[in-house]
C-alpha cells in the first residue's frame, strides 16, 4: 500500500495549485490528479449535487489503488468530505478557506474572503467561520465566474480583470488586511489581486497547510513511499488537455496528461 498514489481531485485544473505544493513536500509519492472539468464549476451545483460528483471521483481514484485522497476543492470539501469519511475507508485530507489564520493576523479586524457561492453557503464553512471570527468583520464575495474563465485559460483577460475588480474593490472600503482565497483555482489570480488590492494587503491560502496535513496523515497511517526516485505523476482530464497542461509548464517533475471518460 505505502508505494501506492495519491489520488486528487477537483472541479477542474484550480487543485493543480494544490498538487504543487504536496509535490515540494513529498517528492517520492506517486499521483493521480483527477480535473472534473466536465463539470465545473461544482460552486453552482447543489450540495446533493456536489456529493455525487464527488463519489464519482473518489470511486475512480479508489478504483485506481489511491492509498489517500485529497479534495483538493473547497467546494468539494465544505459539501462532501463528512459524505465521504463515513463511506470510504481511504484516509480524506480537505481543504477549506484558511480564515482562522487570517482572522489570528488582522490587525484592522477586517478580513475578506473570495470563494464559490457552494462553500460560502455551505453548513462546514458557516460553522467554521463563526467559530473563529467571533470579533472579526468578513466581507465575503462569491466569486461566480472567475472558475470558468480560469477553467478556459483566460487568466489575463480583460473580462477576467473586470469581474474581480468588482468583487474585490469594495473591500477595500472596509479597511481589510486580508484576503482569504477560499478556491483553489484562485491562487492562480494571485498577480491580478495584487495588482487590484495592493501588495498591503496579504493573501491566504490553504495549499501548504493541506500538503502538511497530507504528511501527518501519510506519517500516521504508516503509508509514506518507500521510494527514493521521483515519480511518475497522472494526469486526467474529462475534457481538453489543453489548458491543464500549460498550468503544469513550469513544473519541472515528470507528469503525463491524458484525457479519459469520467
Ligand atoms: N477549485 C474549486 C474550489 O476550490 C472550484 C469550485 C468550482 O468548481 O466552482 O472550490
Amino acid at each position: 500500500m505505502k508505494n501506492q498514489p495519491i489520488g486528487i481531485f477537483d472541479s477542474g485544473i484550480g487543485g493543480t495549485s494544490i498538487w504543487k505544493e504536496v509535490l515540494k513536500l513529498l517528492p517520492y509519492e506517486h499521483t493521480i490528479y483527477l480535473a472534473d472539468s466536465k463539470n465545473a464549476p461544482y460552486g453552482e451545483k447543489t450540495s446533493e449535487e456536489i456529493i455525487s460528483l464527488s463519489i464519482k471521483n473518489t470511486e475512480l481514484l479508489i478504483s485506481k489503488g489511491c492509498k489517500l485522497i485529497i479534495v483538493a476543492c473547497n467546494t468539494a470539501t465544505t459539501n462532501a468530505i463528512d459524505y465521504l469519511r463515513k463511506n470510504y475507508n481511504v484516509p480524506f485530507i480537505g481543504i477549506e478557506p484558511a480564515i482562522k489564520p487570517a482572522a489570528l493576523l488582522s490587525k484592522t479586524g477586517a478580513i475578506g474572503i473570495l470563494a464559490t457561492k457552494g462553500t460560502l453557503t455551505s453548513e462546514l464553512f458557516e460553522k467554521t467561520a463563526d467559530e473563529y471570527t467571533k470579533n472579526i468583520l468578513k466581507i465575503e464575495q462569491d466569486g461566480e465566474g472567475l472558475v470558468p474563465l480560469i477553467e478556459a485559460g483566460k487568466l489575463n483577460s480583460t473580462e477576467l480583470n473586470n469581474l474581480l475588480s468588482t468583487y474585490l474593490k469594495p473591500m477595500l472600503n472596509f479597511n481589510i488586511d486580508h484576503l482569504v482565497l477560499g478556491c483553489t483555482h484562485y491562487p492562480y489570480l494571485i498577480p491580478q489581486i495584487n495588482r487590484i488590492l495592493g501588495k498591503h494587503i496579504k493573501i491566504i491560502d490553504s495549499g501548504e497547510a493541506v500538503a502538511k496535513q497530507t504528511k501527518a496523515i501519510l506519517e500516521k497511517n504508516n503509508l509514506c513511499s518507500t521510494k527514493t526516485t521521483f515519480n511518475q505523476h497522472q494526469f486526467y482530464t474529462n475534457t481538453t488537455t489543453k489548458v491543464l497542461s500549460k498550468m503544469l509548464l513550469n513544473v519541472s517533475t515528470k507528469f503525463s496528461v491524458e484525457k479519459l471518460e469520467f
